[in-house]
Formats: C-alpha cells, sequence, structure tokens
C-alpha cells in the first residue's frame, strides 16, 4: 500500500486524512470517532485487481474485516464481491449494491434460513465446511427448486504460523473438511440431485506476513483437483481464502504481488478461476481510530493516559495483545514520557497501548492507526458505550457514514417486567 494513513499537513504537522484534517473530524464529528479513507480503500483494492490482470478471477472482500455499508459499496463499484459468513453479512452486501452472483458464503455454521436466503440472492458459491452441511444445504435447495453451487472449504493442515486464535488451516482447527476426507465428501456431493460441485477453496489463517503457507496449501489443494478431475469431477474455480497481514509495527510486509505470483506460477495452464478473499489488507490500512484525552493519571509505576475510545471500540490489543501505532494529531513540542493508553472500561484488560513515549496534555487527539480492519466490526456495547461514529474521507469531504449510537438506542429492544 502506497502513502502511510494520516498524513502530516504540510503547513503546520497537523494529521490529515486525504485533505481533511483530522481536528477538524473530531470537532464536527465527536470522538471517538473511526476515520476511512476512501482513496486508500481503493488503492488497496486495485493491487490486487493489477496483480490479477489478464487472469480470470474474482475479489470477495470478507465483510466481516469492515462491513461499514459505504466501505462495501466503495469496493462494490470497483468491482469486488463479498465473502460472506452469515445471513446478517448477506443483507449488508445486497444492501451496499453487491452484485449477488459475485458473493461467496463460508463459515461452518451456516443455518438453513441463512442458506435459503443466500440460495434465493443467487450467490456464486457456498463453501461448505463439512459433509453434514452439505446434505443440509442438498435439502434446502431441493425445498426451494434450486440447485445449490459448491465448494469444498478443505482444512489442508498447513502452519499459518500467525496468532493461535487466528490459524485456521491446521487439523486441530474446527474449520473446514478433514484433508483426508475431502474426496469422499465430493463423491457424495457429485451424487447429490441439489447441489453443484463448482469449486474447492481453503483459508488458512489471517495477518500472515510470510506467503509461502499459501503457497504449500495451493500444492495441496491441486492434488485433489487432479485427483477429482481423474474421478470425472471437474472444479471451475479455487477460492485460496484471505490471509494476507499488514505491517501494524514499523516492519515490512509482503507486497501483494509478492504474494501473489506463487500462486499464479502454480495455477497457469489450468482452466481454473481464482477467488480470493482478503479482508484486512484491503481496509486496514486505510482506517484510524480517533480519540481524545481525557485524564493525565501518572503515577508510580506507571503513567496512564486515559483516553475517550476503549476496548469496546477496539478489542484487538485486549483480545491478541495485537500492537496498533498511536501518534498525535498536533504533535507537541515537549518532551516525550512513557504512556499507557488506557480506556474508561472498569477491566484492566483495557488497554489500547502499552508503553507509548508520547508529549500529551489532556484533550490532545491520539489517531490509532490500521485500525480499518476488525476495529468496528468488532466493536460492542460493553459498559453500555455508544459505539463510535464512522466517517469516510472522499478528497476533501468528510462524509459520516454511521452516526453514533445513543444511549437509549442501547437499549431499546430491552423491557421492564409487568
Ligand atoms: N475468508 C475467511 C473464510 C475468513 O475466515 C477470513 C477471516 C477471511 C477470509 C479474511 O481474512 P483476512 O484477509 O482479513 O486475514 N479478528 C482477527 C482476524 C480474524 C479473521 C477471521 N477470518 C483480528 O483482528 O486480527
Amino acid at each position: 500500500m502506497s502513502a502511510p494513513l494520516p498524513m502530516p499537513s504540510a503547513e503546520d504537522g497537523e494529521l490529515c486524512v486525504e485533505a481533511v484534517r483530522l481536528a477538524d473530524v473530531a470537532r464536527r464529528f465527536g470522538t471517538p470517532c473511526y476515520v476511512y479513507s476512501r482513496a486508500a480503500l481503493e488503492a488497496a483494492l486495485d493491487e490486487f485487481t493489477t496483480g490479477l490482470s489478464g487472469v480470470e478471477a474474482q475479489l470477495c472482500y470478507a465483510v466481516k474485516a469492515n462491513s461499514n455499508l459505504a466501505v462495501l459499496n466503495v469496493l462494490a463499484r470497483r468491482g469486488a464481491g463479498f465473502d460472506i459468513v452469515s445471513g446478517g453479512e448477506l443483507k449488508r452486501a445486497l444492501a451496499a449494491g453487491g452484485d449477488p452472483r459475485k458473493i461467496v458464503f463460508s463459515g461452518v455454521g451456516k443455518s438453513a434460513d441463512e442458506m435459503a436466503a443466500a440460495l434465493s440472492a443467487g450467490i456464486l458459491c457456498f463453501n461448505v465446511e463439512s459433509a453434514p452441511e452439505l446434505e443440509r444445504l442438498d435439502g434446502v435447495a431441493a425445498s426451494l427448486g434450486a440447485r445449490a453451487p459448491v465448494g469444498l472449504r478443505v482444512n489442508p493442515d498447513v502452519d499459518a504460523r500467525t496468532h493461535p486464535y487466528i490459524s485456521t488451516g491446521l487439523k486441530k482447527n474446527k474449520f473446514g473438511v478433514a484433508y483426508r476426507d475431502a474426496l469422499d465428501i465430493y463423491r457424495r456431493a457429485a451424487g447429490l440431485p441439489n447441489v453443484e460441485v463448482c469449486g474447492i477453496g481453503c483459508h488458512i489463517g489471517s495477518q500472515l506476513l510470510d506467503p509461502s503457507p499459501f503457497a504449500e496449501a495451493l500444492d495441496k489443494l491441486l492434488l485433489l483437483v487432479d485427483r477429482l478431475a481423474a474421478c470425472g469431477i471437474v472444479l471451475r474455480h479455487i477460492d485460496l481464502g484471505g490471509g494476507l497481514g499488514i505491517a501494524y509495527r514499523n516492519g515490512a510486509e509482503p507486497s501483494v504481488q509478492s504474494y501473489l505470483d506463487p500462486l499464479l506460477d502454480r495455477l497457469r495452464g489450468r482452466a481454473l478461476k481464482i477467488l480470493l478473499e482478503p479482508g484486512r489488507r484491503l481496509v486496514g490500512k486505510a482506517g484510524v481510530l480517533l480519540t481524545r484525552v481525557e485524564y493525565l493519571k501518572p503515577g508510580e509505576t506507571r503513567n496512564f493516559a486515559i483516553v475517550d475510545a476503549a476496548m469496546n471500540d477496539l478489542a484487538r490489543p485486549a483480545l491478541y495483545d495485537a500492537w496498533h501505532d498511536i501518534v498525535p494529531v498536533r504533535p507537541r513540542e515537549e518532551a516525550p514520557r512513557r504512556w499507557e493508553i488506557v480506556g474508561p472500561i472498569c477491566e484492566t484488560g483495557d488497554f489500547l497501548g502499552h508503553e507509548r513515549m508520547l508529549a500529551l496534555l489532556p484533550g490532545d487527539l491520539l489517531a490509532i492507526l490500521s485500525a480499518g480492519a476488525y476495529g468496528m466490526s468488532m466493536s460492542s456495547n460493553y459498559n453500555t458505550r455508544p459505539r463510535a461514529a464512522e466517517v469516510m474521507i472522499d478528497g476533501d469531504e468528510a462524509h459520516l457514514i454511521r452516526r453514533r449510537e445513543t444511549a437509549e438506542e442501547l437499549y431499546a429492544l430491552e423491557s421492564l417486567l409487568p
């Protein structure tokens, strides 16, 4: 991805997203607030499209990474399809103008209702993750007089070498059909009247900074593709999932091209359309979480900077001990000191960053970087905290794409006993 986000303004060094000052966003929409850049989203998508030019391919953005309708719409307008994992994500993708014929449906627990909705919408493929799911899908398709397009998500037993919570392609993980069972399940699928076998897929994990496990998984899948062809089961597409990581902390990140090249080499000359399900790589760096310092609490052993964003807004640090760079929106001249950047939530795990060297005063704005993926989409209302506003910058305009929730909305679905 090109220029890091946000950029200091030429005049005074204050941080901007595209041509809009973050301080102006905070004034207009309040904090905490997620701020995304349309240009950065499009640039990230274009890296994939360019890398795949001349190849029969479909990008299916993983909606779970950031499911705001405006984000989905920006990507759909540029040709992206979607990888969904629930009936809710299906509705979102369609509401955002997504083309159902570019939607793949992943996930280990699809309900009959979700299957029916996706079949009626006419999606590209169900990534089926177990034999019982296949039977259920056949039944649902029969009841609708439809034929369900199916690819098996195979668990290739490849080590993605990433955080254990987001590693998905090992035997011990719940995902996909076991590699050694795949042929049998394909044969069963081919015999089912309401299912049309059309593809194969895998997703081995998320935030991979070394792309070699992707090629390893592909080699295993291609062995299956050839064995299936020998049994007369000819597949039309191969779905390599998502997982390409981003550099959260200074280090390098693999280029999209260096990720794609080994895959395209292996697929050259095969009549297989390639599907990819990138999430984080498309939206991660395109978003920041803007927050304001409420209080400073210097202490004997640690100095705490209490900000107005918390683990309910950005769960990644609390959940995975993930690092996000945190930078001041208006840099100060004073000497920096070491701060624990924490939120107002009543848990010691409520931190956004440990040991950050910053010069801070109460009221200062901070930008938490690379928060576009798995930020807002994993946020909660813990402590009855209304979820943050979301803003999309497009050139010199700031658009509110999700307004801040109100406390009343948070309990509007609840009722008292008579
Ligand atoms: N396809 C499937 C079937 C997936 O399960 C996922 C992510 C993706 C694609 C997209 O993966 P990506 O390109 O974004 O790595 N909450 C965690 C990440 C969980 C990823 C879950 N599956 C985090 O904040 O790091």
